[in-house]
């Protein structure tokens, strides 16, 4: 097996703990953590590790491939980098590594309308392949206005969000007194200064900026402001008389992300998206709620034929994905995971873990003598 990655950092855990190491605890936190006490966080990948797949080592196999085909395009593995907030804050240019190792590896990214790159610049770093995250606005005209960019911009995917009708609470966060640009107490200016190379990159690259909303935000907004400005913009309540008009304006593929209940399910393929992300925001939402891997069951085996079912919340290797399409999925995403590898490995970070996770689902994949990645659900355990 050849090993395309740093193998001092041979698992996501890895990563992880690199990047603890390396930036503010503020930071590390806001990336790290679920929300109230954090059960349904560690539930997503516990109860996706109970998974187990079964092999055919007498079957006749010469070889797999992870190309995958999602929405008529070929991707080059079956999973994509979730759309993550606030990414400069964890690292600078964040999104933009991100986005750069996305395309190398023709697999998707998805950006964030609150994270620290524009739609506009990722869109350019991926050659127009990056796929784009709309938190709902309250007002048409700005609703219209970024759907128009993205289209311009050549985002082949829209994924609008239904689990987000309230802000997730994160004790935290809240501790931390989490703010855009951070917000610098005595306890937040001592963290930096413990993590004098991530201090340093931050002060080199400038202050992160949410960029796609730049046009739209009032020059020299205070901290107070700022929150009031986002409380005003954005209204994360979804429902049918919000999706109709997008589905109207939007050309391109539309999913639906959050998804966690067949009743969800339905509403979607009644409104006519393309897709959907069965996701509980990586466990940031809604403490009480199932792991990912208990509706995405469910739902691929009834509705699979009818809406493309992808996944994510709780994968952290190459094995996982298979789990995960081994339950139904057709793809998958993850969030955490590359935050962690540009975290703790910078401009290397994104291209690292990209290869790490395909050379771990690669190897499943000739252990199982699995050809295809559409051949996962044969070698589920039921
Ligand atoms: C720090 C952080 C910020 C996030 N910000 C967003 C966001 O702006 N938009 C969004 O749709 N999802 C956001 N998510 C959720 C991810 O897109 C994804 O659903 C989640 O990370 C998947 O779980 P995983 O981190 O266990 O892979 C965020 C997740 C994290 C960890």
């Amino acid at each position: 097996m050849a090993l395309k990655f740093d193998t001092r950092y041979p698992s996501i855990d890895d990563l992880r703990a690199k990047a603890q190491d390396k930036i503010p605890k503020f930071a590390f936190e806001y990336l790290d953590g679920g929300c109230n006490e954090d059960v349904n966080l560690h539930r997503n990948t516990s109860e996706l590790r109970d998974v187990q797949l079964k092999p055919n080592y007498l079957r006749p196999y010469q070889s797999s491939s992870l190309k995958t085909k999602l929405f008529g395009i070929e991707y080059d593995a079956p999973f994509g980098i979730a759309p993550v907030g606030l990414q400069g804050l964890m690292w600078p240019n964040a999104p933009e590594i991100l986005a750069k190792a996305a395309h190398k590896h023709n697999i998707p990214f998805v950006l964030s309308t609150v994270t620290t790159t524009s739609i506009e610049r990722a869109s350019e770093l991926t050659e127009g392949k990056s796929w784009f995250q709309l938190y709902h606005p309250t007002e048409n005209k700005l609703r219209d206005d970024i759907i128009n960019r993205a289209a311009a911009a050549e985002c082949p995917v829209l994924v609008i969000l239904c689990d987000v009708p309230t802000f997730g609470f994160r004790p935290r966060d809240i501790r931390n007194g989490l703010a855009m640009p951070p917000k610098m107490s005595i306890q937040n200016i001592l963290q930096v200064l413990g993590k004098p190379h991530w201090a340093l990159q931050t002060l080199k690259n400038g202050q992160p900026n949410f960029e796609t909303l730049k046009p739209y935000m009032p020059k020299g907004l205070d901290l107070k402001q700022l929150g009031k400005f986002m409380d005003q913009t954005f209204s994360g309540r979804l429902n049918e008389e919000k999706i109709k008009p997008i589905r109207d304006m939007w050309k391109g593929k539309l999913v639906l992300k959050g998804v966690a209940s067949e009743y969800d399910t339905e509403e979607a393929i009644r409104l006519g998206l393309d897709g959907i992300i069965v996701s509980n925001h990586g466990g940031r939402q809604l403490d009480a709620g199932e792991s990912t891997i208990k509706p995405l069951y469910k739902i691929a085996e009834k509705y699979g034929d009818k809406i493309e079912v992808m996944m994510d919340s709780g994968i952290r290797s190459g094995p996982d994905v298979a789990r995960a399409m081994a339950s139904g999925a057709k793809f998958t995403f993850m969030g955490r995971s590359f935050m962690y590898g540009v975290s703790a490995l910078a401009n290397r970070g994104g291209d690292h873990t990209i290869s790490l996770l395909k050379t771990e689902l690669q190897q499943v994949m000739d252990q199982l003598c699995c050809h295809t990645t559409s051949d996962f659900p044969y070698h589920l355990v039921k």
